[in-house]
């Protein structure tokens, strides 16, 4: 890889790159898409890091399938379809780990020590290797978005670092490859993820800043349906991810939410209504 990256830069290509852990849906394609129409050569990665699980989570179960991925890439034109083995990315001996502080410390970050550790350290060692000088990532996990656009700035890696918007199932369900996990039932629960960004967005829409209002509402709605058990739902700032107890201009609504035994994660920018109209 990193040979072949080498040429490219080389020969003056610029490199769009697309990390994912595979089990591919129009999420990863639309960002494929976007690297393919803003760059020569578009590398794609495949690998389930096993350093961004925590010892009771999916890693074992995560959905793969690498023969439909790879059809999948080729369609999308995918130049280099890179997906190392866990043995050759963290060979004996590895001791190294990128870490990003603050920005780790809330939302995912507090349920799941040591994910973004994980995150940062495999997306770093996947920047090296593919030296991208851009690298799109999906807003779905928008703290990894974050957290990623921070180190990459942090560390001057090069990288520009892109946020695509989420991909959504015709019904509003974000796709992710642990909506697999789901059955009928819950997925039909798992509609209220979606169902209460809108209401969240409408509420602020209506003039309603008060973060823990609308913070309670969206919880309302999810355990208003079975199988759900909420890890939170938080209104937070885009920036640096802080809490707030007031919307003024935009911010984050993020949640993450138990259904059954997949753990989802979705959000919306709230745009407050006061202050565009202030900008008019
Ligand atoms: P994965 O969950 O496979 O996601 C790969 C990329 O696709 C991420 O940037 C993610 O935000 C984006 N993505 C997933 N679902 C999306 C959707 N519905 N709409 C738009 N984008 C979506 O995120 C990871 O893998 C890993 O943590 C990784 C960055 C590869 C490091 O291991």
């Amino acid at each position: 890889m990193r040979e072949n990256s080498t040429r490219f830069q080389d020969e003056g290509d610029r490199i769009g790159f697309v990390p994912t852990m595979g089990y591919l849906h129009d999420g990863h394609l639309s960002l494929m898409r976007r690297a393919r129409e803003e760059n020569h050569t578009l590398v794609t990665s495949i690998f389930v890091n096993p350093t961004q699980f925590g010892p009771d989570e999916d890693f074992k179960d995560y959905p793969r399938n690498m023969e439909n991925d790879s059809v999948m890439c080729r369609e999308e034109g995918v130049d280099i379809l890179f997906a190392p083995s866990a043995g050759e990315m963290y060979p004996n001996g590895f001791s190294t780990s990128v870490h990003v502080s603050g920005l780790t410390e809330v939302l995912c970050g507090r349920s799941r020590p040591g994910h973004f550790d994980g995150v940062t350290t495999v997306v770093a060692k996947l920047f090296s290797i593919v030296m991208p000088n851009k690298a799109y990532f999906g807003l779905k996990d928008y703290q990894q978005y974050r957290v990623i656009s921070r180190m990459a700035r942090d560390l001057d890696m090069g990288v520009d670092v892109v946020g695509m918007p989420i991909i959504r199932e015709e019904d509003g369900l974000a796709m992710s490859s642990r909506n697999a996990y789901l059955s009928r039932q819950e997925r039909q629960s798992a509609l209220s993820l979606n169902r209460s960004l809108r209401e969240a967005e409408q509420m602020v829409a209506d003039g309603m800043t008060e973060a823990a209002q609308i913070e309670s509402r969206v919880r309302e709605i999810i355990e208003s349906e079975p199988h759900t058990r909420i890890d939170y739902t938080q209104i937070v700032d885009m920036d640096d991810l802080t809490p707030l107890s007031e919307i003024a201009g935009q911010a984050v609504l993020a949640l993450a939410v138990y259904i059954g035994n997949a753990r989802l994660i979705d959000n919306t920018i709230l745009v407050s209504a006061i202050a565009s109209r202030s900008e008019k």
